[in-house]
Parts: C-alpha cells; structure tokens; sequence
C-alpha cells in the first residue's frame, strides 16, 4: 500500500470528470487499497480517484467512528434524492477550509463494490453528505465551487496568502 499524492485545490486537475470503470483489475484494487490508505492517514472520511489525478469513477469512504467500515463505490449513480440539509463540509483538497454546503438529506445510490458486485444504499445524515460531495468530486467539482462567488475569492485568496507563507 502507499499513501497518495492529493491534489490542493485551486489545481486544475481537479475539474476533470472522471470516467467509467470498465473493469476491475488488479490495478483497480491496488489502487483502492491506496486510496483507503490515503484517507485514513490524512485523516479523512472520503475520497475520490479524482483527488489523487486518477480519473475514474471510485470512492472510498468511512464514516464510522471506529475507522473499520470502509465502503467502496464504483461508477455510483444517484437514483433518488429527498429533502434539504445544509451541513458543514471540507476537504482533503482545500485543507483548513469549511463552510455550509446544500444537499439533499436523504439519497439512494447505486453503485459496484470493490468485487464489481452491484448494490444500493440508502444513506442520510453524515453518509449522505459524504457520498453527495465525493460524486461532486467525480464530476470535477469540488465543494466551495457550492458557495456564493464572494466566498469562493475570499477562499482563493486565503490560499494564496498560505502558499506564499509556507514558500
Ligand atoms: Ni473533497
């Protein structure tokens, strides 16, 4: 296993859309090893390919207090979606950065496991934010581009500033 290289937004790489996993092969499976690595490491309670600049469609994530139930989804497909909440999310690739997103509060998603056997989950609360705002990572974006565009300068500004500091 090996701990992967995020990628910080504002990078580019980030807004690529991720495509769908064809089939499962050892690489897939070395690379969600990887990727759960990475995430408990960091520590977080998701990640997508496209934060590592692999661009398929996979997500690793645990949201259980005892770290040991990782679910993995592959090529996941929102079905259903009911409600409205509004949480405060971040993100491995915007460290130091949280603020209240929209979602939906209850989902219905299907999705392949790491063996490509197909399922559906009914996830609210905390899991469904967290699949919403990993999928939204899938599609290239990530969660302050949810917030008003002031929001987004100021965030961008403050990266900056940190960048310049640490350099
Ligand atoms: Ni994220």
């Amino acid at each position: 296993m090996a701990i992967l290289h995020i990628l910080q937004y504002p990078d580019e790489r980030l807004h690529k859309v991720a495509k769908k996993i064809e089939s499962i092969t050892g690489a897939t499976r070395k690379l969600i090893s990887d990727m759960a690595e990475t995430m408990y490491a960091a520590p977080g309670v998701g990640l997508a390919a496209t934060q590592v600049d692999m661009h398929q469609q996979l997500i690793v994530i645990d949201v259980s207090e005892t770290h040991d139930e990782l679910l993995v989804l592959i090529n996941p497909e929102l079905i259903f979606s009911s409600g409205e909440s509004k949480c405060e999310e971040g993100c491995l690739s915007v460290p130091g950065i949280y603020d209240k997103v929209e979602r939906a509060e209850k989902i219905t998603v299907r999705a392949l496991n790491a063996k490509g056997e197909e399922f559906t989950l009914d996830a609210e609360g905390l899991l469904s934010v967290c699949i919403q705002h990993e999928m939204d990572h899938l599609q290239g974006k990530v969660f302050v581009e949810r917030l008003s565009h002031l929001k987004q300068v100021r965030i961008r500004n403050k990266l900056k500033k940190r960048l310049r500091e640490t350099f």
